[in-house]
């Protein structure tokens, strides 16, 4: 089947969030040119990436919301978290800044959203390990502290644990 089938069982959107620069797009890309169409709709000011996976004989439809560089500007407005059931907080393991930034990033998702909505906190680019500020155990533990639901490090580079971390998301929400 295509992305762009009618038919599905459930429809889940997702947004991704996090600093500037962390690989946002390229998560989605990566994800979505692997095995799925990238939709982009410029004039919402977001890009749409709708991805499918098969959990249970079910087809599983992720629409996924790209904050596509607006972060910078503050654009981030509650039409972009409405309606969202899971979320990626995704921080760069090389910029110790961006995981201090998942905090807020975090608060602001919790304000906006519905208490059950599932996160997971994703450490991109770990591909570059010698250059890694973020440990992993550190991740992990302000994962389990914050109640976020999923950990996982990724490269969008050479896309490790890319297509889990989003099947991941997905099979849990459903
Ligand atoms: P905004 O569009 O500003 O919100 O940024 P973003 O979070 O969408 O990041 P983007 O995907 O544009 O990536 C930022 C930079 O990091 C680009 O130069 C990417 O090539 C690079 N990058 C993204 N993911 C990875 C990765 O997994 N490993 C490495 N080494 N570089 C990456």
């Amino acid at each position: 089947f295509h992305a762009n089938d009618i038919d599905y069982d459930y429809l889940f959107k997702v947004v991704l969030i996090g600093d500037s620069g962390v690989g946002k797009s390229n998560l989605l890309l990566r994800f979505s040119e692997n095995e799925f169409n990238l939709e982009s709709k410029s004039n919402i000011r977001v890009e749409h990436a709708i991805c499918s996976i098969v959990v249970d004989d079910k087809i599983i439809k992720g629409q996924m919301w790209d904050t596509a560089g607006k972060e910078r500007y503050r654009a981030i407005t509650r039409a972009y978290y409405r309606g969202a059931v899971g979320a990626l907080i995704v921080y760069d393991i090389t910029r110790s800044i961006t995981f201090e930034n998942v905090q807020r990033w975090l608060k602001e998702l919790r304000d906006q959203t519905d208490q059950n909505i599932v996160i997971m906190l994703v450490g991109n680019k770990m591909d570059q390990a010698d250059l890694r500020s973020v440990q992993t155990e550190d991740a992990k533990t302000f994962a389990e502290r914050e109640n976020i639901n999923l950990f996982m490090e990724t490269s969008a580079l050479n896309t490790l644990n890319v297509n889990k971390a989003f099947t991941k998301v997905l099979t849990q929400i459903y």
